[in-house]
């Protein structure tokens, strides 16, 4: 096989292990799938865009004219909306790129004519003063003040700059986990070594949200390392829990009697951009970082915990030691510790002195994708996935309207909208007999994975809408809520975003290799596929198209996997031009509409994860194709593409994840030849003519 690097020279092809990295299990998900599955129960700017979309009663309109919604704040007075660019107002937006190849390559591979460049690398200083990044002498005060580890969830909120709005703006990116076992020579696995003490505060401080300034170059993107708006948030940073469930006696702390100010945010996977301008990041396997949930006093509690996957003792798998640092990791000394962690957080990356806030009101659980739209009525809807097998999609409806204009008191009333609302959980319901749904992933005879769904409303404010159980348990509670209203058990939900143009919603179903194995759940039509370890992804349409509806119609848009496999599906289009693909985790859109995929498989299908792109109607819907590649070891995570169209951010996360590999026999070398150190990057066109990305 030969394979064209960024240079167009064919690269090796690295061979190293295969299959699924436990690695990745144990530091990424706390080895989710070697345990039983946790559900048991028995049920089957402001600105012109801004007001453009209010005045017109919806959010498809303005996204349809100008693709994004953008931000302002009275702290950040050059920030303002996007105006239509030149991707929507010409042509069509038709892919014509040419497909990358599935490879196993240690490089970043894009199509012919496309380059790529580094951004900001794990280690990289962010902050005025910050040192610079030396991999043999980590700190946690320098890692404090440096780019963190694994970046996941990217979103670029543009600063206008001359009528221009893609020339400057705040790239924000979280930080999911950190891999000790690649950022530390001699890591001891049984996170006991009292030598260690400072890998501990390394690893914290390795956690959280970056805010960086970046500046448009001939090449790519260039981060400002003087920005006053740079920062880092951290495993240890102050936030605050608001809305309906703060300070709820399940929150309290000794350290914080309140029940609403909490240290630091962990396992931050996908996410959110509002239209008012904020940062929404998920809290996922969150359970990990504990220890001692069998010690809990409170039986009710440590069913709890059990249900959201605690270890009794030890986490199943991926211990890190940092109750022997920070004490509140320990459940047998703080109780209550682990209720303060599994929230969507919202950050104003325009003010830099902003307290992060915890939304109660979107639920606690492995929060994955938290993107927005606005209801026909300028209401903000959240659709929210649960990541873990068996569990549940979610939508949070806000009460209130987006408050139009830039000044203070808009701010402060759209910072509250996510306060108050009602969070409604999925039911689907298929509209072919049972008996056809055989798990072989063979359509139905009537031609397809579809149906009807509802969305059932869990609690609205202090109104809980569950029997038995109050507003708070309902929201700290979350998948007990579910479980108790008949939600659908679905096969690991991640991302779920609504096209801009269309308004249709997708989510990602990444994979569930335990469908109908065992006692488990078996088949059912909106997860059709036994043993569903390559994913599917689903397209809803709400009624009206409205996204405060509380019914939809929904269909299987993608059963992912080896185009030859017959389990596979793409929307009808016509298997022998599409790329394999294996588990789709976040999504996203161009403003044709296009739906851009990244993947996270764990090289279920040997082969490295990447970007595709494939278009959602037309005669070419359902054609997709491999938009790049990333280096060995390493899952995708964005795709963010700017307002002007012109480049798609990628983070790349745990380069050189695989079993066995270490800093003294690295998997990969990438990006600098050195340590493999997650980066983002920006991905341009580098020929003449029409810059924009995928066309
Ligand atoms: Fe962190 Fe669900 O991926
Ligand atoms: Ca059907
Ligand atoms: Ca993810």
């Amino acid at each position: 096989m030969e394979t064209r690097s960024k240079l167009g020279t064919p690269l090796p092809v690295v061979h190293r292990g295969s299959g699924r990295s436990s690695m990745t299990c144990a530091y990424r998900c706390g080895n989710a799938c070697a345990h039983e599955a946790p559900n048991t129960s028995d049920n089957p700017y402001f600105g012109d865009v801004l007001n453009e979309a209010l005045s017109r009663r919806g959010f498809l309109k303005a996204g349809a004219a100008a693709g994004l919604v953008l931000y302002g704040t009275t702290r950040a007075p050059s920030a303002l909306a996007q105006t239509p660019n030149r991707a929507t107002r010409n042509r069509s937006g038709k892919l014509t790129f040419d497909p990358v190849s599935p490879n196993s390559v240690d490089d970043l591979i894009v199509p012919n004519g496309y380059d790529y460049e580094v951004i900001a690398r794990w280690g990289d200083p962010i902050l005025r003063g910050a040192p610079r990044f030396d991999f043999d002498n980590q700190t946690g005060e320098a890692q404090a003040q440096q780019f963190g580890y694994n970046c996941d969830y990217v979103a670029f909120f543009p600063l206008r700059d001359r009528g221009r709005y893609s020339a400057r703006g705040l790239l924000v990116v979280n930080h999911e986990y950190t891999n000790s076992e690649l950022m530390f020579r001699d890591f001891d696995p049984t996170g006991t070594d009292p030598e260690d003490l400072e890998r501990i505060q390394v690893e914290l401080m390795a956690h959280g949200i970056s805010v960086v300034e970046i500046h448009k170059r001939h090449r790519g993107y260039r981060l400002e390392r003087d920005s006053r708006w740079n920062r880092r948030l951290t495993a240890v940073s102050p936030m605050r829990l608001t809305g309906p469930a703060a300070g709820n006696e399940w929150l309290k702390t000794s350290a914080d009697p309140t029940g609403r100010r909490v240290l630091g945010t962990l396992n931050n996977c996908a996410g959110g951009h509002t239209p008012w301008g904020t940062y929404l990041s998920g809290e996922e396997n969150f359970n990990q970082y504990f220890v001692n949930s069998g010690a809990v006093a409170d039986p009710d509690k440590r069913e709890s915990y059990a249900r959201y996957g605690f270890g009794e003792t030890l986490p199943s798998f991926g211990y890190r030691g940092w109750e022997r640092t920070e004490e509140r990791f320990d459940l047998a000394k703080e109780p209550n510790e682990g209720f303060r962690f599994g929230w969507i957080v919202e950050l104003d990356p325009f003010d830099p002195d902003f307290t992060p806030r915890k939304r109660t009101a979107l639920g606690r659980f492995k929060h994955e994708g938290a993107e927005t739209t606005l209801s026909e009525n300028g209401r903000p809807v959240c659709y929210l996935g649960d990541d873990e097998r068996f569990d549940y999609i979610y939508k949070f409806v806000s009460s209130r309207r987006v408050a139009r204009g830039q000044g203070r008191r808009a701010r402060a009333h759209n910072l509250r909208l996510l306060d108050h609302g009602t969070l409604y959980v999925a039911r689907f319901t298929g509209d072919s007999p049972p008996e056809e749904i055989d798990g072989s992933g063979k359509l139905p005879s009537d031609g397809e994975f579809d149906g009807t769904g509802e969305w059932i409303p869990l609690v609205t404010g202090d109104e809980s809408h569950v029997d038995g159980m109050s507003a708070s348990e309902v929201l700290i509670n979350t998948r007990f809520a579910g479980d108790q209203v008949g939600a659908t058990k679905m096969d690991r939900p991640e991302d779920i975003e609504r096209n801009p143009v269309t308004g249709k919603v997708y989510a990602a179903l990444t994979n569930n290799t335990s469908r109908g194995v065992g006692d488990n759940p078996g088949p059912d039509e909106p997860n059709p596929r036994t043993n569903n370890k390559h994913g599917h992804v689903l397209e809803l349409a709400e009624r009206g198209n409205d996204a405060a509806a509380t019914r939809f119609r929904w269909k299987v848009f993608l059963l992912c996997g080896e185009p030859d496999d017959p389990s596979t599906y793409f929307a009808g289009f016509d298997k022998s031009q599409v790329s394999p693909i294996t588990s789709p985790d976040n999504v996203a859109f161009d403003a044709a509409g296009n739906l851009w995929i990244a993947t996270d498989s764990t090289r279920s299908l040997e082969q490295n994860d990447g970007f595709f792109a494939v278009p959602v109607r037309g005669p070419e819907r359902g054609f997709l194709r491999q938009f790049l590649t990333v280096p060995f070891g390493s899952e995708a995570c964005g795709p963010a593409l700017t307002p002007d169209q012109e480049s798609i951010f990628c983070a790349v996360q745990h380069p050189g994840e695989s079993d066995g590999a270490t800093p003294d026999d690295p998997a990969s070398s990438w990006p600098d030849g050195g340590q493999p150190r997650p980066s983002v990057v920006s991905v341009f066109k580098d020929v003449p003519g029409d810059k924009r990305i995928g066309t």
